[in-house]
Formats: structure tokens, sequence, C-alpha cells
């Protein structure tokens, strides 16, 4: 159970309260949160996301003789709070689509600092990059089409046409689930590199302003190697480019995707430093060896900044014994966290009371809803736990309320931002008026 505690952020502790052992996290209670705020509840806590940021600028400042940046992946966590966390952290905010700009426009994150992703940008995506973003990855010819005949219509009224990056497919797998795969040829994202020649091409007549390359091979990924291949065919296209045009990119971005410990049979897991150095170090010998100028390296994490800072609250309810499985059955699942029944994700959980109380057996933890895949968590080592106690998951801030659902009616639970001791709440839970919202 020790072990199992690592998972949580670094600033949990437990604390004696009324004669129990309570978890605490950045000095808030988790029980009186569960009570304030109701469950299933996310808390996520500042700190651990400071701290990741910290960890990839100290690396990059380490590793890459050149300019660096990190790019946020919105993906992972959008809402106001986070916005404006990212944006004050000086970091872009990648935003996917009309939706994610719109949080990030009206958490008045500065055009400069927004880049908009997306494998079929619709023209409401377009129109609301070129009002709202500073960068554009262009995901495929049709796509670069569409905005050179924006930037004719526009172009007599503004300077600030956005810029323009492309998202190449390099060919290379990664080493996750085919789920999250996105960098090999028969990936639906970006372009071959035919038709990246062709693109360079159509930004130049078009006089769209192309400063970047972008490549993403996946996410939650453990071992930065494959990137190494990625890399040096992205850096031989580029030299290729080079000799035939003269043109070099600014910036080179080879997405995000480091992964993270989501279950204590992941640790030690390796650290955000040693994907950075093995990155650094083969962007730095590719360019060398291609005779290129180093780019400006932005990086474009997701999960590795958001994912361990949040912890998410249950309350058990029913409690049963079937066959061969002890059911703890909770008040959350699959509505806010897909990921278990999506791609099999394997996550762990600590009771919040007396925490490292010893285990009695193997548990299921189940969530409410109308789906026998709705199991959070399978066959994990747990204490006698009693129907009314609350269960938390460490590892929860990634991609779990951003794919929520209303699933059986489910209400996406509040969101409470931990910082400096005190608890905010920026995201109100659900309410049953909000499942009729939009019924008309
Ligand atoms: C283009 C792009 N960039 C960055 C990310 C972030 O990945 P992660 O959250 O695993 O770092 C993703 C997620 O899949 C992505 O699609």
């Amino acid at each position: 159970m020790e072990k199992r505690l690592q998972l949580f952020p670094k600033s949990t502790e437990i604390r004696r309260v009324d004669e129990v052992d309570q978890l605490a996290v950045a000095g808030c209670d988790l029980t009186q949160l569960a009570e304030e705020y109701g469950t299933p509840l996310y808390v996520y806590d500042q700190s651990s996301l400071d701290a990741a940021v910290d960890e990839y600028r100290s690396s990059l400042a380490a590793h890459y003789p050149g300019i660096a940046g990190i790019t946020y992946a919105g993906k992972a966590l959008m809402n106001l709070a986070a916005a404006r966390w990212a944006a004050g952290r000086g970091l872009w905010i990648d935003c996917t689509g009309a939706g994610e700009l719109y949080i990030a426009a009206r958490a008045g994150v500065p055009r400069e600092q927004i880049l908009v992703h997306g494998v079929n940008k619709s023209a409401t995506d377009l129109q609301a990059a070129l009002t709202t973003a500073g960068t554009i990855v262009v995901d495929n010819l049709w796509e670069l089409e569409h905005l050179a005949a924006l930037a004719g219509e526009v172009a007599k009224d503004t300077n600030d046409f956005p810029q323009i990056w492309l998202r190449l497919r390099p060919g290379v797998a990664v080493d996750t689930h085919a789920f999250r795969q996105t960098g090999q040829d028969d990936s639906k994202f970006g372009m071959g590199f035919a038709d990246a020649v062709q693109a360079v091409a159509l930004c130049h007549t078009n006089g769209l302003s192309l400063t970047g390359i972008h490549f993403h091979q996946g996410s939650h990924f453990h071992d930065p190697r494959p990137i190494g291949p990625a890399l040096e065919r992205v850096l031989d296209l580029l030299s290729k480019l080079r000799d035939a045009s003269g043109w070099t990119p600014a910036y080179l971005s080879p997405g995000g995707g480091w992964g993270v410990p989501y279950h204590e049979d992941d640790l030690p897991h390796p650290s955000i430093d040693e994907y950075v150095a093995f990155l650094a170090a083969k962007l730095v010998a590719g360019c060398a060896a291609n005779n290129l100028p180093l780019p400006i390296l932005h990086v474009e994490p997701g999960r590795s900044i958001v994912a361990v800072g949040g912890v998410s609250l249950y309350r058990v309810g029913a409690v049963k014994r079937t066959v061969n499985r002890r059911w703890l059955l909770l008040d959350g699942g699959m509505a806010d966290n897909i990921r278990p029944s999506l791609y099999g994700a394997r996550y762990s959980a600590l009771p919040v009371a007396n925490p490292l109380r010893p285990a009695l057996d193997a548990a299921w933890l189940g969530g409410p809803y109308c789906e026998s895949g709705d199991v959070l968590i399978e066959d994990l080592p747990m204490a006698e736990v009693q129907p009314g106690e609350l269960v938390a998951v460490p590892v929860s801030g990634a991609y779990h309320l951003m794919m929520s659902s209303n699933y059986n009616g489910a209400l996406r639970p509040a969101v409470v931002w931990l910082h400096g001791g005190t608890a905010r709440l920026v995201q109100r839970r659900e309410t049953v008026e909000d499942l009729i919202d939009r019924d008309v």
C-alpha cells in the first residue's frame, strides 16, 4: 500500500483526524472535500502540474542547446481553470477544433499561445482558428487548400493570418495500445512525405507563413526510442526540402505522448528528463548530420503534465460477493472515466480513511452504469471496504473528464482546484436540468 501511495501527487499526506488516518492532498482533507462537493469528485493539485512543467523546462534547458518551448495538449484537460493556469505558466495550448478554441479564448489565452490541431477540421474549426489562434497545424492537403482560399479572402483585411505548421506521418509506431498510436503508416493522422512536399510548395505559392513541422507518434508510451527513426525520417525529408527550395522550419514539434505510471506495477517509471534527454540528443545529432540549423523545439505533452495531479473520489455503495469476485460498487465509472472500458487502462485505488490498512483480497471496483464493461478497476488487492466509505483513484487527471458522458443520465462531476492549502470549485457538478438543456 505504501507503493500505491507513490502514485498520488507528491503533496499527498496521511493526517490523523478524529483518531482516523485520512488522505489529504495539497493540504486539503479528501473526506472534507467529498462532503462539501459530493462524489464522484475530481480534484487537481496545482503544485503537481507546476512540478511537471518545471521538469520539462529544466530538462529542455539542460539537454537542448537551441531554443525550446512547451505546448500543453489541452485535450488531456481543458476548462477555464486549466487554460488560465497553462497560459499563466507561459505554455502554448493545443486546441482541437472550435470548441476548445472557444474555451481558450474565453479563458483569455493570448492568440500567439494558441495552436490548433485536428484531423478533419470543419469550416467552423478553421474560421475559429483564424480569429483565435496563432498557429494552425495542417493535417492534410485538402485542409491546406481550404486555408489557402481563406487566406486569399482575408488577406486584404488582416496581416495576422496564423502561422502554418505541417503535421507529418513518419511511418513509425510507438509501443502503446493501438488506439493511441498515431504516427504509423496507416494512421488517419497527418500527411505522408509526398503530400508534405506538395504542401510546402502550396504554402509558398499562396503566401502562407509556413514555419513549422510537427509529428506525433502516439500517446502513453514509455520508451522514447521509436522517436529516433521517426525523427531521422523527418530530418531526411527536411534536408531534401532545403535542397529543393531553400526552406527550413523555424519550429519542430515531436508532439507529446510521454507516459505516466497508473498502477503500482508501473513503478518505477522513466522520468520526463529521460524522455527529453533522448529527444534532444537525437535532434541535435540529426540536425548536425543533415547540416540543418537547430529548430525551436516545441514539445507537446498533455498526460505527463496533468495526469498525476488529478485524483478522483468515489463513494462505495453496495458491496457484493459473486462466485469469484468481491465487488465494490462505486457511484462513478465509465461515464467519468471511459479509459478502462475503451482500452483496458489499469488503475489502482486506496480507501480515503485508514488508507494503508492491509489488503483483504482482490476487489473489482465497478461503476453504476448498465454495461458489464463498466468496471474501473479489476482484480486489485484491496482492504475490506464498507458501504459508504470513500475511495481515491490516483492519476485521474488526463482524458477522464474530457471523454466523459451522460450515459444513463450521469451528471458530469464537479472539479476542484487545490492550491496553497485552499480548495476552489472550478467546475460545478452537472444537474438534471443540464440533461435537458439542449432539448427543443
Ligand atoms: C497531436 C497531439 N499532440 C499531443 C498529444 C498529447 O499526448 P499526451 O497527452 O499523451 O502527452 C496528443 C494526444 O494524443 C495529440 O494527439
